[in-house]
């Protein structure tokens, strides 16, 4: 379906070197750049994919920004969590359509963009009042201002305690997602899926042991490690550089408070059932 350019959306632009900039669109709008603007018109009613030229002749390829290369150049107030993260952390978290989820802090609101295009419904707490602001103002750059029905923003400090009831998910990304256990505990639902981004191991196990006192089971922390490669020709090989470290995810279930806490992981439902039939741990259930 032909979906040309239109004023008051945004555009990637690429030159020559695969240097990338994002580009808010108006009638008779100019992009400078260091070989003279471009005219934002040449784009306007143009497919995406089209290739423009600045008045100096160089050349650029316009496409729609996907939500990674949005996160990677939409102005920042808070450290944002990268692509990489973002897309393990859709699924750590299960996010689905209509799911409520609590979000803290909101920061630049790289996160509240994925889990909002995912679907998601949000109530989200925010310290600070400008970082409240920038999020939203990303969220809306990015998925228009409809949005902000699914979007509930509150200028609060979730560790003094959290108002959301009946929440499918916990959503974290502050320094010490362990002072929101015990209220995700009365704030999710049976079930309910707890997922922090922490940059340090040490304050993963701080969370991690407090997740155990707080009822939580089926734990899980990862990190994604992400490495590209250079392909040229025969010249095939991994990208010399690669980002080494941002930030553990750890996920985890809101069991019911009776029910013995199972290990991290999967257990089999009754354990002296293992070995008959030959079932060892590696059959249908269990998972680690
Ligand atoms: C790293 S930023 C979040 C970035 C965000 N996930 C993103 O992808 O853009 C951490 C945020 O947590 C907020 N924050 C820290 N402690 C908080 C608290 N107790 N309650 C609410 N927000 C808090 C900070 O103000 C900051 O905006």
């Amino acid at each position: 379906m032909s979906r040309p350019f239109t004023a008051g959306e945004r555009a990637l632009l690429l030159d020559s070197k695969g240097r990338r900039y994002l580009v808010s669109l108006l009638e008779g709008g100019e992009f400078h750049t260091h070989s003279g603007p471009v005219e934002h018109d040449q784009l306007l009613g143009r497919e995406e994919g089209v290739t423009v030229r600045s008045s100096r002749g160089a050349r650029y390829v316009a496409v729609r920004p996907t939500l990674a290369e949005v996160v990677l150049k939409m102005p920042r107030g808070a450290q944002v969590i990268y692509p990489k993260d973002l897309g393990p952390l859709l699924i750590l978290a299960d996010v689905f359509p209509g799911a409520r989820i609590f979000e803290s802090g909101l920061g630049s609101g790289a996160l509240s963009m994925a889990l909002l295009r995912a679907g998601a419904e949000i109530t989200g707490y925010e310290l600070r009042e400008d970082f409240a602001a920038r999020a939203q103002a990303n969220v809306v750059g990015f998925l228009g201002p409809g949005v902000l029905e699914r979007y509930r923003v509150e200028i609060r400090d979730s560790y003094a305690g959290v108002d959301a009831t009946d929440m499918d998910r916990f959503v974290l990304d502050l320094p010490e997602p362990w002072q929101l256990a015990a209220h995700a505990r009365t704030a999710l639902r049976p079930g309910g899926i707890f997922v922090a981004y922490l940059p340090t191991i040490v304050q993963v196990a701080t969370l991690r042991a407090e997740l155990d006192r707080q009822g939580f089971g089926m734990a899980e922390t990862i990190e994604v490690l992400q490495r590209s490669w250079h392909i040229d020709g025969q010249s095939v090989r991994p990208d010399h550089r690669m980002v080494a470290h941002t930030g553990f995810l750890t996920s985890a279930r809101l069991l019911e408070p009776s029910q013995e806490r199972l290990p991290a992981g999967y257990a089999l439902p009754d354990s002296s059932e293992a070995g008959k039939d030959g079932a060892g741990g590696s059959g249908e259930g269990a998972l680690s």
